[in-house]
């Protein structure tokens, strides 16, 4: 029996026309397929009826197949000779938690081809008309996780409201006031511009812009809730 290398595969932020020609192809291949909840809409690119989909998706404060399970599938499936796809939304390697997967498979003797994907960090704020980086304006961007609280987690936020470029934070919905608080706390101006894009390059897609000390109240208001990604700085002015 043969055992062929899993695919790990970045579907893009949402649009189903945003995966890679590398990704489709690869799920065009597979014969079992693991998805996730954000990225794109599987049907909309290959067909899947003659395939074995199977939802592995972790819901934010929801529904959720531990990370543990998803490994011990990818292994099962690959062992038993099956072609495996596993599509995650945006890039495996950001946010994604794919490279514990490639590790949980290599320590099981699997080999796995990694197929990047179009990042939400970059990709969201793009589809709002918000360039991360814009010459003359800002020369770095930084793109943060905030699903903890400033304070709780690994991420230096007074550090960040002094680098001067933008600030990009995906996961960071529930704890918006907090994280803004924060990087005013730590001497970011008031006024710095800031966007939220909820949705984004889908059909739902929504956006708000304002400042970072009026963002919290921006996106309550604009009723922006997960998936969703922000953007601090002087970029979310253009
Ligand atoms: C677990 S992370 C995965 C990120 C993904 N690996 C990537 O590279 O885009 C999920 C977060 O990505 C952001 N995100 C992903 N797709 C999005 C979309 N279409 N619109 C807005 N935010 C999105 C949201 O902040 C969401 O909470």
């Amino acid at each position: 029996m043969t055992i062929h290398p899993v695919t790990l595969i970045g579907g893009g932020p949402g649009a189903w026309d945003l995966i890679t020609l590398r990704g489709a192809r690869a799920l065009e291949e597979a014969e079992v397929i693991l998805t996730d909840h954000l990225g794109p809409e599987l049907s909309r690119i290959v067909d899947v009826r003659d395939k074995e989909v199977i939802d592995v998706a972790k819901l934010p404060y929801g529904r959720s197949v531990a990370q543990e399970e998803t490994n011990r599938l990818l292994v099962e499936y690959a062992l038993a000779g099956r072609k495996v796809a596993r599509l995650k939304g945006g890039d495996p390697f950001v946010f994604g938690r794919g490279f514990e997967e490639v590790q949980h498979l290599t320590a099981h003797g699997v080999a796995c081809e990694v197929i990047p994907g179009v990042t939400s960090a970059v990709s969201v704020p793009a589809a709002a008309g918000v360039p991360v980086t814009h010459r003359g304006v800002t020369h770095a961007f930084t793109v943060v996780s905030g699903h903890v609280a400033p304070g709780e987690g690994l991420v230096d936020w007074s550090a960040l409201a002094r680098v001067g470029g933008s600030i990009v934070v995906v996961m960071g919905v529930r704890h918006v006031a907090a994280i803004t608080a924060a990087l005013i706390g730590a001497g970011l101006p008031r006024d710095t511009p800031a966007t939220a894009v909820m949705e984004g390059t889908t059909l739902a897609q929504r956006s708000v812009t304002g400042s970072v000390e009026t963002l919290a109240a921006d996106m309550t208001r604009a009723e922006i809730s997960s998936p969703a990604v922000y953007v601090i700085g002087e970029v979310a002015r253009l």
